[in-house]
């Protein structure tokens, strides 16, 4: 079982996603309330007594619930409603973490921003964020329309093409919380999950000066799995700060070892999983775009693995 998914929708654990389901609940009572008058108003259409029929029917009711209580409705709920989500998008005073995630079929792109908006770290399908603080993330596409939901820390926002949407999370305690792609993306859209783990602010400024000092560190990899990260190929698409590998493609590979899912948030990161991820993953999630490496050896599968696994 993957830690934090599927991801309960109706459990918030920060103040964005709060006020998404409070809203949500509200919403669902009021409708619930006006299903009761309807269905009222209904049976005594249908069985009421003549008295009352006569009472109740004709072209006032129609004005009054038809019209002035819809309206009435609607206008509370719409102020309500706005006034409730307001802070949703409203500037952060202060300085805030600030991510960009691109939506790319069928994982998530990472980058942590410095204050000048460069891209200072590079991840994929998992996020770190520190509790009781907004982190603002830049959400775009590189493809086709995705949406981004993590459904305990906020609500959900679409990634697209030739945009940048800008969604506030925030988790109120440490915890490993699951998301998943929102909008149909085509191929296997249902296995695009992500994870964001939030730590206390002191874990997560180590683990970010960490993942700083090991972007710039050189590396110079001399085990066998790193040999046949470069002669297999897996290096023309996949990252691995400091060494030869800069493949752009696919999923940057610096923190491989430390993730906690494989395959965009559909697997448990392990030896094994790694293995049968790289031998053939198109049986575990058919039509991705990393082909299949059946030539390799179960030797040569091992000694892939335990470097990956070696990389935090
Ligand atoms: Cu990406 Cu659905």
């Amino acid at each position: 079982m993957l830690e934090g998914w599927p991801p309960p929708v109706l459990d918030p654990a920060g103040p964005y996603a709060s006020s998404v389901s409070l809203l949500s609940w509200v919403l669902f009572a009021m409708a619930f309330a006006v299903l009761l008058v309807v269905l009222l108003a209904l049976y005594l259409a249908l069985f009421g007594r003549p008295a009352l029929q006569e009472k109740f029917g004709g072209e006032r009711l129609i004005w009054a619930g038809g019209v002035a209580f819809p309206v009435v409705v609607l206008t509370v709920l719409l102020i309500y409603g706005l006034s409730l989500t307001r802070h949703l998008s409203q500037p952060i005073q202060g300085d805030a973490l600030r991510v960009r995630v691109t939506g790319e079929m069928w994982w998530w792109r990472v980058a942590y921003l410095d204050r000048q908006g460069r891209e200072v770290i590079q991840d994929a399908n998992e996020l770190h964020i520190p509790v009781g603080k907004p982190v603002v993330l830049e959400l775009q596409s590189a493809d086709v329309i995705h949406s981004f939901w993590v459904p305990r820390l906020s609500g959900k926002l679409d990634m697209i093409p030739g945009r940048r949407n800008l969604l506030r999370i925030q988790a109120d305690a440490p915890g490993v919380f699951g998301g998943q792609c929102a909008e149909y993306c085509g191929g296997p859209h249902a296995l695009m999950g992500f994870t964001v783990v939030a730590h206390e602010p002191r874990k997560f400024e180590q683990l970010i000066e960490a993942r700083l000092n090991r972007q710039q560190a050189s590396v110079v990899p001399t085990a066998t799995g790193a040999r046949l990260f470069d002669t297999v190929g897996c290096s023309a698409c996949h990252r691995i700060a400091g060494t030869g590998a800069n493949g752009l493609a696919g999923p940057d590979l610096t923190p491989a070892g430390s993730r906690r899912t494989l395959g965009a948030g559909i697997l448990p990161n392990n030896r094994g999983t790694m293995m049968g991820w790289i031998g053939n993953s198109q049986a575990i999630k058919p039509n991705n775009r990393m082909p299949p490496y059946k030539v390799l050896t179960a030797e040569q599968l091992t000694q892939l693995a335990i470097y990956l696994e070696a990389q935090k």
